[in-house]
């Protein structure tokens, strides 16, 4: 029983303490650790897909089923690194994720 109030107690703590979103959460707290950072990649995508849509959906697409063939990372680091793990985020969670990095990032389409 007491545990259970502290269990409940600890998780809206945590609620709390993290104003951090989807986004700063997951993606970028395990991207810190990397040498490339996530706007490089972004601009990787836009370049190659250019529209708000299709960007959005090959994001999905990579996050839920990282493969190499499908990987816009150089060879040196997926050697290094790894391939990303596939996402643990439910759906609906990815997709908030990657309307924010959207929104963070699109500034880039505007340098024509
Ligand atoms: C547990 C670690 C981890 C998490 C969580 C993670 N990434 Fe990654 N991500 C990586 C690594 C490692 C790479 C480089 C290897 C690769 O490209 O697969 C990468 C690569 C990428 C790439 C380039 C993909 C490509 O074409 O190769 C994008 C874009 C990206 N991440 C976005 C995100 C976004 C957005 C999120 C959050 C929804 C996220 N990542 C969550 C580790 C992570």
């Amino acid at each position: 029983m007491g545990r259970t109030v502290v269990t409940i107690l600890l998780m809206t703590l945590t609620v709390f303490a993290s104003d951090m979103n989807v986004y700063e959460r997951n993606c970028v707290e395990c991207h810190k650790k990397l040498p490339v950072s996530l706007d490089k990649f972004f601009f990787n995508y836009l370049l190659k897909y250019s529209s708000e849509r299709r960007v959005k959906q090959a994001l999905r697409n990579y996050l839920k089923h990282p493969r190499k063939k499908a990987s816009l990372a150089t060879e040196e680091l997926v050697a290094r690194y790894g391939l990303m793990p596939k996402t643990t985020l439910s759906d609906k969670e990815l997709k908030e994720a990657i309307d924010i990095y959207w929104e963070k990032y699109k500034v880039f389409g505007k340098i024509e």
